[in-house]
């Protein structure tokens, strides 16, 4: 099988996606240590494809705890350029309701206790993160979600996550402190991995899926454990269904991404130094 270039990362309730044939399992070392799992490679409608679930099967890791660059790493390494993230996400606006699908293209990273960058230790980049998101795969992602959404889910295309370190879920001052820098949805796990994906010159882009309203809101809820991944549940099967078109509308264009030549203009050790 040839190498894949795409490499997706599933959330919570996507363990897998049932659309790989040909599977194969990649037990893959890095200089940062094991993935959440192994690495599945296959052929989705004859494209090669690479899936790593980010808590591992049986949900092993917090959001702390997932080894994000390793994670990253062994994609690079079993030759992923395209990343799709998919995640579980709470809503911090009105519109964006549970089940709706929503693509960001700005994080605000709040998380405390990560290792957040490749480098160090005499190897020194910088790379630019003003847009975090490659928004020619955003836009795969917009085409697919359209093709296979059912009418009474909404796509929102554009909006800002802020990353929290977790793992319990926000106060309403948060809540609402997060709203007022305009914030649009909160999740746990966007960053660093999107920040390392573009040190890795990955492109990357998410998928997520809302499954509550945080605790905000005036008549809704607040947000539970079992209430995140009852709803998640329900549209695991359609954020499969996603990825599979995705997959195949970006086998059928490639396109260019200014996270494939991050470091051209980021890294200041030479190459060559390293
Ligand atoms: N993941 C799903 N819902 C969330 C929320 N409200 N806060 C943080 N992470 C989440």
């Amino acid at each position: 099988m040839a190498q894949p270039r795409i490499g997706v990362i599933g959330g919570s309730g996507l363990y897998q996606i049932a659309a790989i044939e040909q599977v194969q399992e990649h037990v893959v070392d890095t200089p940062f240590g094991m993935p959440s799992d192994v690495i599945v490679t296959g052929e989705l409608s004859g494209v090669p494809v690479a899936f790593l679930t980010r808590h591992g099967r049986g949900h092993k890791f917090l959001p702390s705890e997932v080894p994000y660059r390793a994670n990253i790493y062994a994609l690079k390494s079993l030759g992923v350029e395209y990343v799709i993230a998919v995640s579980a996400v709470g809503s911090l606006q009105e519109h964006l309701k549970p089940l709706d699908m929503v693509l960001p293209s700005q994080f605000i990273d709040l998380t405390k206790q990560r290792a957040q960058s490749f480098f160090g230790q005499g190897a020194i980049a910088h790379v630019s993160l003003a847009e975090p998101v490659c928004l020619a795969l955003q836009s795969v992602l917009a085409e697919a979600v359209q093709t296979v959404k059912p009418a009474d889910v909404a796509l929102h295309v554009g909006a800002t996550y802020v990353c929290i370190e977790g793992p319990q879920f926000s106060t309403q001052a948060e809540s609402h402190w997060y709203r007022s820098m305009s914030a649009d949805i909160i999740g746990m796990t966007n960053m660093p991995e999107a920040r390392l994906a573009r040190e890795a010159e990955m492109a990357y882009a998410t998928l997520a899926l809302v499954t509550d309203y945080d605790c905000w809101h005036p008549k809704e809820a607040h947000v539970n454990a079992n209430m995140a991944i009852m709803n998640l549940m329900r549209n695991a099967e359609q954020a499969q269904a996603v990825v599979a078109k995705a997959i195949t509308l970006l086998a059928a264009r490639w396109p260019e991404s200014a996270a494939h030549t991050a470091l051209d203009a980021g890294l200041i050790t030479s190459p060559a130094d390293m």
